[in-house]
């Protein structure tokens, strides 16, 4: 496995391996690895001939009131689970190398990121949206592998791909969840061991949801209503937002007569967290 600390050695790594017709997969993630980001190297791994990671904590992403300089590292138990998952090279760059002086440039979706954790998070698809512009253009993959758990960034990252003519394939990987139900997240760290019960409100609030929509309620209001009760019986819990939307378009969805997307964020203490499922009404 190697370990390519600069976007030089990167690009020049993936046009060597492109020279020599080896495909990429890829999947970027901000480190302090866990069972999500390695199903995600898991899925990519038998796609391609090359298996790339990159772990940078991009600033451009967090609000100023957000937690970027508190996001856990632990590189080295990262650099171990990568070469179990049979990663093949890992992009390690640092914050000024991505963002040199004068950095200007961004860029900026119309719809899709004013959804969701838009409302609470203004800059924040921007930020993911220009990064991984950046980092698709340096490690060149044919395949990047995101997950589920963030569907909008999915979502985002899809759209932007389209319209900006990546000749890239974008693919989701499923939520991977902790036994007990909750998803799975860096962030998880943070939580102390009541919080750690609250947190159990999102995916508890999801699976009530999706019994009330198979027992034939097509109201999302009042299934809305019933959840937002629910995880106030919680402690330490804020909601963000609930949203019953179009799982495409992301707008709000008054009436389950389909498949839509519920999702949701959580504040529990200090930690926001967030969940979602794909749910269909029964027929
Ligand atoms: P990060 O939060 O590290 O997540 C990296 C990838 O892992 C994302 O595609 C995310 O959706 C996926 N992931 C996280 N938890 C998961 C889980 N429980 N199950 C399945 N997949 C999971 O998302 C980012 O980093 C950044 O925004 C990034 C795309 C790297 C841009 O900076």
């Amino acid at each position: 496995m190697e370990i390519l600390k600069t976007k030089n050695l990167m690009q020049q790594w993936s046009k060597a391996r492109k020279k020599k017709d080896k495909t990429i997969c890829f999947v970027p993630t901000m480190g302090y690895l866990h069972q999500g980001h390695i199903s995600l190297l898991e899925k990519g791994k038998p796609l391609c001939d090359e298996l790339v990671l990159s772990i940078f904590i991009n600033p451009t992403q967090f609000g100023p009131n957000e937690d970027l300089a508190a996001y856990p590292v632990d590189i080295e138990k990262d650099l171990f689970l990568a070469e179990a998952a049979g990663v093949t090279a890992v992009f390690l760059p640092q914050k000024e190398d991505i963002y040199p002086h004068n950095f200007q440039t961004k860029i900026f979706l119309d719809r899709l990121p004013s959804y969701l954790c838009g409302h609470s998070r203004p800059i924040h698809f921007g930020g993911v949206a220009t990064v991984v512009t950046k980092l698709f253009h340096i490690v060149m993959p044919d395949v990047a592998i995101f997950g589920k758990k963030d569907y909008q960034q999915l979502q985002i990252i899809r759209q932007m791909v389209c319209d900006l003519d990546f000749d890239i394939k974008i693919l989701g990987g499923e939520i991977v969840r902790e036994s007990d139900g909750l998803a799975m997240s860096s962030r998880n760290a943070y939580l102390t061991a009541d919080q750690r019960e609250s947190a159990l409100s999102l995916s508890r609030s999801i699976q009530m949801a999706a019994a009330a929509i198979a027992n034939g309620e097509k109201k999302s209001g009042v299934i809305q209503n019933q959840m937002e009760s629910f995880i106030k019986g919680y402690p330490h819990t804020r909601i963000d937002y609930i949203s019953f939307c179009d799982p495409h378009t992301l707008e709000s969805v008054d009436i389950i007569d389909r498949q839509i997307l519920l999702a949701l964020a959580v504040h529990v203490g200090k930690t926001r967290l967030i969940d979602n499922c794909l749910i269909a009404p029964s027929q």
